[in-house]
């Protein structure tokens, strides 16, 4: 079995930290990846986190969790979240287990943030706990292994 998790992040998510942190908090990307590498190494997984605004680095990344053979990929897709048909195929086409989270709670804010293309094709989602939901969307990925 596995131990790869992969944490793919999309646009803005470089900028966390200083980005509206009334809504995404103080914590920065850096910051979220060195509390998943000690809760990884904890629960015997590796975490590979990685961020992009570009689009189809998200797809490319989806196939390679599976040619890599990934216990699962942890997703946050950003705004792509309300718009990418692209990424939903790309978890369709995929037989790893996608867990999407988010910082915010998408579905208390603007209309536009209600619709997510990823959680139909989504193991589940988690979302409102700010970095927090990356820690829980770790333990739901160590979960999988059982
Ligand atoms: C987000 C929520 C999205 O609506 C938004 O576009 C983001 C961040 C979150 O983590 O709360 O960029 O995915």
């Amino acid at each position: 079995m596995s131990t790869l998790v992969m944490v793919l992040n999309g646009p803005n998510l470089n900028l966390l930290g200083s980005r509206e942190p009334h809504i995404y908090g103080h914590d920065t990307l850096d910051s979220i990846a060195a509390m998943l590498d000690d809760k990884a190494q904890a629960l015997g997984l590796v975490v590979d986190l990685r961020q992009s605004n570009h689009e189809g680095h998200l797809v490319d990344w989806l196939h390679e969790a599976a040619s890599r053979g990934a216990l699962a990929v942890i997703l946050n897709a950003g705004a792509y979240t309300h718009t990418s048909i692209a990424l939903h195929d790309a978890i369709k086409a995929i037989s790893v287990p996608v867990i999407e989270v988010h910082l915010s709670n998408p579905h208390a804010r603007e209309a536009f943030r209600h619709t997510s293309f990823i959680a139909p094709v989504a193991k589940g989602s988690i979302c409102g706990f700010g970095a927090g939901s990356y820690a829980l969307a770790l333990d739901a990925a160590a979960a999988l292994r059982q």
